[in-house]
């Protein structure tokens, strides 16, 4: 029962602030804590720690620059258009299409692009990184469970490691990453190459990931 109060709470509460899924509150939880997404760019307010130190600030410069993977059914991508406003180019993918519920055109704009693909293939990886570097690259991908939990797992790390080439060749220096993975399998590979490209790797557990849920995300700041 307490997990079902919990679902349901969230997403309740997602429908009510118009957003497709619960896992938006997962993002902006790990915002609230690392300063993923800047804060008041738009309105030219105040600065996050993603935001400070960096070329690409304040009005009039260059949109900050975010790379969505796994992004439908878009909450994570309209939360990040909604908190900065005309101040972002975002880039998404996913096998499935965006919900187009909530975002009330905002999917549409210039600012946006989005390509429908594995993000896996060579296709679909020409497409994003032709449109980066970016400053932030958040990653929600997950694989359909199987309930194999070494399958899920496996094809969970597969998707982290290509998320990691993504960080290597399309994040630009001081960029961030958030980075879901399954855990059980060999995640310390994973943390190790996060460790590898930005000064500071974490491991961190969203109070809105499910109690029985054995995902977890990864954070990567200030790629080196
Ligand atoms: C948990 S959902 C993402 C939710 C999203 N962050 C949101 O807030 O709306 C995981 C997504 O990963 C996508 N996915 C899994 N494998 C993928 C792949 N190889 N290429 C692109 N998308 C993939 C799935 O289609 C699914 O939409």
């Amino acid at each position: 029962m307490a997990n079902y109060e919990k679902l349901d709470h969230w997403s309740l509460k997602a429908q009510k602030e118009g957003y497709p899924a619960r896992s938006v509150y997962k993002l902006k939880e790990m915002d609230e804590k690392f300063g993923l997404l800047p804060a008041g760019r738009a309105g030219g307010r105040g600065k996050s720690g993603a935001d400070s130190g960096n070329q690409s600030t304040g009005g009039g410069r260059s949109p900050f620059r975010v790379l969505d993977l796994g992004a439908a059914p878009g909450s994570w991508s309209l939360y990040a258009l909604r908190k900065l406003g005309s101040d972002i180019f975002l880039s998404a993918a996913d096998l499935s299409p965006l919900s187009r519920q909530y975002d009330k055109g905002l999917f549409d704009a210039d600012n946006v692009f989005f390509i429908q693909g594995d993000i896996t293939a060579a296709e679909t990886r020409e497409a994003l990184i032709s449109h980066g570097p970016y400053r932030l690259l958040m990653s929600d991908a997950a694989p359909a469970t199987t309930g194999n939990r070494s399958v899920d797992t496996l094809r969970s790390l597969g998707l982290a490691e290509a998320v990691l080439d993504y960080a290597e060749a399309a994040l630009e220096k001081g960029g961030n990453l958030a980075l879901k993975v399954f855990q059980g399998g060999d995640t310390a590979e994973i943390l190790k190459r996060i460790r590898e490209l930005f000064k500071t790797g974490k491991s961190f557990k969203p109070a809105a990931c499910r109690s029985e849920s054995f995902e977890t995300y990864y954070l990567g700041l200030d790629r080196r």
